[in-house]
């Protein structure tokens, strides 16, 4: 496991030219370092990041944009007071069972949808989208910018978005234009670090593969 998981965060970081082509999850081993540690991993940051800025509410329906495992929008619906129903989008067939799994296991009710998140049609505003950590994958920088005038467009039809990218500015370069966007809207752009007590099992897989998340960090972009 600690192997896939290395191999997993290499594909993250120094082979990010092959994401695009599903490097990421192209291995039953990658897939379960994926699912095992940065699901978890990625469920506890979105949590905190809901919880530290005021006013998260879902409403009735989240949108969970390159859902994965499902963590982010499982992560927002059950910090809400009262659960939402969650739309998962993603264009990996295994990702999206693995995020109906994930929404059944919170008791969430959910669809899930395998498409990709540039074309798709998902409900109409006002509804709550997330996108953690899959704008860096779209590399069609027509598309990404297509989607995000989209969104925002969105935004001022009442949806509420919240975007959420690693804090290695290379992972996003097109992050600074998204960010005063999301200013000029009233919005908010932060850099997060948490402290948080991990999992059994995601804090051995952590040390057996070299890396080092005692401190969870992203950086978020929030129109509410
Ligand atoms: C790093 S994972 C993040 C998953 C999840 N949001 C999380 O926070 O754990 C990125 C996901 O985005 C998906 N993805 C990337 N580009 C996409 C696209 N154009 N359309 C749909 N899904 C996409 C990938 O298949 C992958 O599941």
């Amino acid at each position: 496991m600690s192997r896939a998981l290395r191999a997993l965060s290499s594909a993250y970081v120094e082979r990010r030219h092959k994401l695009a082509e599903g490097a990421a999850l192209d291995g039953a081993g990658k897939r379960a370092a994926f699912a095992l540690f940065y699901g978890p991993i990625h469920f506890l940051l979105v949590r905190e990041i809901l919880r530290a800025i005021p006013r998260t509410e879902a409403g009735d329906t989240i949108v969970d944009l390159g859902c994965g495992t499902g963590a982010a929008g499982a992560a927002w619906a059950t910090t809400s007071e009262h659960p939402p129903r969650v739309v998962g989008i993603d264009r990996h067939p295994w990702a999206v069972a693995e995020a109906a799994w994930t929404y059944r296991q919170f008791g969430l009710a959910a669809r899930v949808e395998r498409a990709d998140v540039t074309r798709a049609q998902w409900p109409k505003p006002p509804v709550s989208i997330v996108a953690a950590y899959s704008a860096n994958e779209i590399v069609d920088e027509a598309a990404r910018d297509a989607l995000w005038r989209q969104l925002i467009d969105r935004t001022r039809r009442g949806d509420r978005l919240l975007v959420i990218e690693p804090l290695a500015r290379s992972v996003a370069p097109w992050w600074v234009r998204w960010r005063d966007v999301v200013i000029a809207a009233g919005g908010r752009e932060d850099e997060w670090r948490f402290r948080v007590e991990l999992p059994a099992i995601v804090n051995k897989l952590d040390k057996a593969a070299g890396l080092d998340h005692q401190e969870l960090t992203g950086r978020s972009l929030w129109v509410g």
